[in-house]
């Protein structure tokens, strides 16, 4: 089973991850937590390219096949190995990022992203996906926090130096995607306390993992 995440900057991803990871632990499932970019040893050599805010020429197709690059390798060496296992994966972004940042926001011809995904998925696909839905300016009001309190690192700032205006695009761009594909994806309000978020995805964790028995 693959669960994946998905949201603006500072939308909280990390923290509800941490809520599954306890929920999973509790209930005695086998997981295992990775993320996009950088689930691999040399994927976290892309992550370093793909993030540093000193990178700011990187071409659009550049960026978007660095990213397609990461992701071939974390399938074959993590993602698809630890699901055959019978591994619950919890990943920190994935495909539905790249449609998004690369294609609608970017944008890249989102059918030639398609068929990049379909390429380098080679069907595998997530069970669910839940969206943290934010307001930009909030989002990145706490990325930047967590930045200069030095939870974040400053190394990893190309996309929040990005403008508001890239971040609004974003934040469609997982809506849209969400009321195009309203059976995988769960939308939450990520901008109620932490502690509330799980409880919007707990309820919708705990049916789909049912689903799965
Ligand atoms: P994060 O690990 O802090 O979420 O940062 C990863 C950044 O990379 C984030 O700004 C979104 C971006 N990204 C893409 O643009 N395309 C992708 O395919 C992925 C996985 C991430």
């Amino acid at each position: 089973m693959l669960i994946t995440l998905e949201g603006i900057e500072g939308s909280g991803k990390t923290t509800q991850i941490d809520y599954i990871a306890a929920y999973l632990q509790k209930s005695g499932l086998d997981y295992a937590i990775t993320k996009e970019p950088g689930g691999t040893v040399l994927g976290e050599k892309i992550r370093s390219i793909l993030l540093d805010p000193v990178n700011i020429n990187i071409h659009p197709m550049t960026e978007l096949l660095l990213y397609a690059a990461d992701r071939v390798q974390h399938i074959k060496e993590l993602i698809s190995p630890m699901i055959e296992s019978g591994k619950i994966v919890i990943c920190d972004r994935f495909h539905d990022s790249t449609t998004v940042y690369q294609g609608f926001t970017r944008g890249i011809d989102i059918s030639l992203i398609q068929q990049l995904n379909s390429l380098v998925l080679e069907g595998l696909a997530p069970d669910i996906t839940f969206v943290l839905d934010l307001d930009p300016e909030i989002g990145l009001k706490r990325a930047w926090k967590q930045i200069s309190d030095g939870s974040r690192s400053e190394s990893e700032t190309r996309f929040e130096n990005e403008k508001l205006q890239f971040h609004e695009s974003v934040r469609n761009g997982y809506l849209e995607l969400a009321r195009k594909e309203p059976d995988r994806f769960v939308v939450v309000d990520a901008s109620n306390d932490p502690a509330k978020v799980w409880d919007q995805i707990s309820a919708h964790l705990g049916k789909c993992l049912e689903k799965q028995k």
